[in-house]
């Protein structure tokens, strides 16, 4: 786990390469969350303490765009599609076998801080309903047994 001073350290090393101007709190919080797969509040702290930006511009940035986080993930982010044609096709029992696999509930992270499992508005392929997206890899039409084999695989994966 990196102390405080590990994050200034990188986000310093950050505002040195990407830059401190008003108009880079998008490059600047999207180094940020590559490196801790959120924005940690220290983060835009220091950030604020080091640039031309004050904290409420960088959290006005970070809250509007969804692809900022504000909240820790797993390695793994398993997204459930719940998008209407999802829903139709039976998104309900993969999100619950998921839950069930992993011993968390929707929009959890494991203890172990492998995975995250969210639900999501439409991914934009709604004719392979159902849909999961694990860091962006798509698998179209799950159902539940596909749903604990992708942990399955996951695991494997990750054993390699
Ligand atoms: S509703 Fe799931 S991809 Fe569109």
């Amino acid at each position: 786990m990196s102390c405080a001073c590990d994050i200034k350290k990188q986000i310093d090393a950050m505002i040195d390469r990407v830059g401190s101007g008003p108009e880079m709190a998008i490059p600047l919080l999207q180094a940020v969350q590559e490196e801790f797969r959120y924005v940690p509040v220290e983060a835009i702290e220091h950030i604020a303490a080091n640039t031309e930006m004050t904290e409420t511009k960088l959290y006005g940035v970070a809250t509007f765009y969804s692809q900022f986080r504000l909240e820790p993930v797993g390695e793994k982010v398993i997204k459930v599609c719940h998008g209407t044609a999802c829903h139709v096709a039976g998104a309900e029992g993969v999100t619950e076998e998921l839950e069930k696999r992993l011993g968390i509930k929707d929009g959890e992270t494991t203890a172990d801080d492998k995975y995250t499992l969210e639900s999501v508005a439409c991914l934009g392929c709604c004719s392979l309903a159902p849909v999961v997206a694990v860091d962006d890899q798509i698998s179209a039409n799950v159902d539940r047994s596909d749903a604990a084999g992708l942990i399955d695989a996951l695991e494997a994966e990750t054993n390699e």
